[in-house]
């Protein structure tokens, strides 16, 4: 019996639920979060939804804080799950878009870039992490919390961690497939579209390094393709801070941990692959993922562009200890708002987490 658990039910991972829950070959699908809130209710539409579709799969829901390490490793050695959808956050990053700050205000956090929100997102993957090392099962793990960077740090911090990450770049691979479909008029049988990024190519554009190569019938068409059009507005401007764009992310997450179980291997771009910065071209199948680089350019440039690519999210470099430096830029952008961090150790996550929340309650108070 093939069974996915999914670990935060919020956004992201409630679209996660929702596409498990149609997907043929899961026959169980297990949902933890913390609070009592909206978990067993999700989990029963789920059910629902399922069955209105013919299937029959087993649903179950536990509340369990990733806090908690015995606990959740527990509850990981009785359920055995083949892949784990991994979305927990201790918050969302989509309150802070949400939130009403003055535009000066909201400029200065901008500047401080994505990463400083980072524990936030690495905290609970680490402690998932941690709970699998406990609980001392074979799993895969999608990580879809910020796992260009948290992805790193983890495999540098534990020598082992998630198997992919999902959304950020497979996001902007599939904005580029469909431009060049309608700019060519040719199905996607016929293109091959190779894109290595990161996270902040979705969020700032073709400004941040990437490599893009794509191919029509083998006949490379690269020059004939605007990527900072495909990336911005084309076909229509979306709202992304709304809940709906979840779905891409979600989609993208399953897309991954159900690749991981087949035995069919699938060509793909995966966001932050065993631990590497950013996003590639892969083939994903029977638990491995392999990058799949175009001839121009081999692995250690495509992780040089990824790791620069970083800088734009404010990280200038992952240690061995898998603590995670911040630059410059992103020091002083921070500082500005009142929060003094030099780089993120993971036996000070817990207290950074405090310290972020009672800044963003401070943050969004002085917006008001
Ligand atoms: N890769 C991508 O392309 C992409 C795109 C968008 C978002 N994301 C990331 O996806 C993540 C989730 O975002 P979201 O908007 O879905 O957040 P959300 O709606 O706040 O959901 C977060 C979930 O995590 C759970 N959680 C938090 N702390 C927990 C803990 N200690 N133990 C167990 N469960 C815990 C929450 O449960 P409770 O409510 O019970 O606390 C909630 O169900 C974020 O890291 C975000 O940056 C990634």
């Amino acid at each position: 019996m093939t069974t996915v658990l999914v670990s935060g039910v919020g956004a992201l991972g409630g679209w996660a639920l929702e596409f498990l829950a149609r997907a043929p070959g899961v026959e169980r699908v297990v949902t933890v979060k913390r609070s009592p809130w909206q978990g067993p209710s999700w989990t029963t539409i789920a059910m629902l939804g399922a069955a209105i579709e013919g299937h029959t799969k087993q649903f179950e829901h536990h509340q369990v804080d990733l806090a908690d390490v015995a606990t959740t490793a527990r509850l990981l050695a009785q359920v055995r799950p083949d892949a784990i959808v991994h979305s927990a956050t201790a918050q969302s990053p989509r309150r802070l878009a949400g939130a009403a700050l003055d535009p000066g205000l909201r400029a200065a956090v901008r500047s401080a870039t994505f990463g400083m929100w980072l524990p936030w997102h690495l905290w609970p993957a680490a402690q998932l992490t941690r709970a699998v090392e406990a609980a001392d099962v074979e799993t895969h793990v999608v990580n879809a919390s910020f796992p260009d960077v948290v992805n790193v740090a983890i495999w540098k911090r534990f020598g082992h961690g998630p198997a992919t990450g999902a959304g950020n770049l497979e996001v902007c691979a599939a904005r580029a497939l469909r431009y060049v479909m309608a700019k060519t008029g040719r199905p996607a049988a016929d293109i091959e579209v190779s894109l290595v990024g990161s996270h902040a190519l979705l969020t700032r554009g073709t400004v941040v390094p990437h490599h893009f190569r794509v191919t029509v019938d083998g006949a490379d068409a690269t020059e004939q393709v605007d990527l900072a059009a495909a990336l911005s507005t084309w076909p229509e401007p979306i709202s992304w801070h709304d809940a709906v764009p979840n779905s891409l992310y979600a989609g993208s997450a399953v897309k991954n941990a159900l690749a991981l179980l087949s035995d069919e291997p699938l060509d793909t771009h995966v966001a932050a692959p065993t631990g590497r910065p950013g996003g590639y071209p892969a083939t994903v199948g029977a638990g491995t993922v392999k990058l799949r680089l175009p001839a121009d350019l081999s692995e250690s440039e495509a992780v040089a562009i990824n790791d620069r690519a970083a800088r734009f999210d404010g990280i200038e470099r992952i240690e061995p200890d898998g603590t995670v430096v911040y630059t410059a830029e992103c020091r002083a952008a921070m500082e500005n708002l009142g929060y003094r961090c030099e780089a993120v150790a993971f036996d000070d996550l817990p207290s950074r987490c405090d310290e972020l929340k009672k800044l963003y309650g401070h943050l969004t108070s002085a917006g008001n």
